[in-house]
């Protein structure tokens, strides 16, 4: 069991195939959440479906689908409350950005990058509402520092993750008139595939090491170390709980110091 009680809540996490998702998935778990994973690698899928299966005792529902899809959205809501009869917490957290030289970057880019992160959260959240507003729920939308801090070649990244803290505000204030708690949460620099692949493509470019691009990493960015999947499953599961009632239209950073300015 994990720090909160969930027992007969359900909750969906976007992007729980792997990284941040798939550990916040198995968090919940642990605390006696039933799942509903969605991702579109169906083996990944079905890998965190058995660790969520071995923590919670219980088969979560698992939808193969790209969220920026329109269907999707529904699919996912409705295989939930197909298999769990009800929605307690949704956690928006599916996202993949591309990084880049602003001038390489193409519309095309920019396009995809809001389509799955922003239209994708909003569809989810327009789907799951009236579900959460019956069971009195908990919507989390994982986002990331790039909102407040820019940086040149983050540009598709940031300003989806500023509109994403936008509509969190102004959602949160309808959760206040319908009971629904809602909050986002900011990483930082936090170990996933894309992490390491961003810290490999620094050693190619560098000629170093692994481990050099690492230091040199943590060094711009003005941190000791990366945090760690986990550490924002236990953010967002503590957010989910009754532990966190008066938390509300909130944006934790969880960056271990990154976030320099106000
Ligand atoms: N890692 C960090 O340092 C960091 C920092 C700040 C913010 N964040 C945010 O945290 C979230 C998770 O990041 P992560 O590092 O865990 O990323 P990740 O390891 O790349 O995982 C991304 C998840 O999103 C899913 N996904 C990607 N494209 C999708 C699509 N079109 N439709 C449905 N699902 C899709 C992936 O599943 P499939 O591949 O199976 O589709 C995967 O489960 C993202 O929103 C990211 O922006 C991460």
């Amino acid at each position: 069991m994990g720090q909160h009680d969930f027992s007969g809540q359900s909750a969906v996490v976007t992007g729980s195939s792997r990284g941040i998702g798939a550990a916040i998935a198995v968090e919940l778990a642990r605390c006696g959440a039933r799942l509903t994973l969605t991702g579109r690698d169906a083996e990944a899928l079905a890998g965190i479906a058995a660790e969520v299966e071995k923590e919670s005792g219980s088969r979560p529902a698992v939808v193969v689908c790209d969220l920026r899809e329109g269907p999707a959205a529904a699919q996912v809501v409705d295989a939930t409350l197909k298999a769990h009869g009800r929605l307690d917490m949704l956690v928006n957290n599916a996202g993949a950005t591309k990084r880049g030289d602003f001038l390489t970057l193409t519309d095309e880019d920019f396009n995809d990058g809001f389509a799955l992160k922003f239209h994708g959260a909003v569809r989810m959240t327009r789907a799951a509402w009236p579900h959460l507003v019956k069971s009195k729920g908990k919507l989390v939308n994982i986002v990331g520092i790039g909102s407040l801090t820019p940086a040149m070649d983050f540009t598709i990244g940031g300003p989806v993750n500023s509109a994403l803290i936008n509509f969190t505000k102004a959602i949160a204030d309808r959760g206040l008139k319908d009971g629904v708690r809602v909050n986002a949460v900011n990483p930082g620099h936090i170990v996933t595939d894309r992490l390491r692949r961003r810290v490999e493509a620094l050693a190619k470019a560098e000629g170093i090491s692994y481990a050099e691009a690492e230091d040199r990493s943590r060094h711009e960015h003005g941190i000791l170390r990366f945090g760690s999947s986990e550490e924002i499953a236990h953010l967002v599961a503590f957010l989910c709980s009754d532990r966190a009632t008066y938390v509300h239209g909130s944006t934790i950073e969880i960056d271990g110091g990154a976030t320099k300015g106000l």
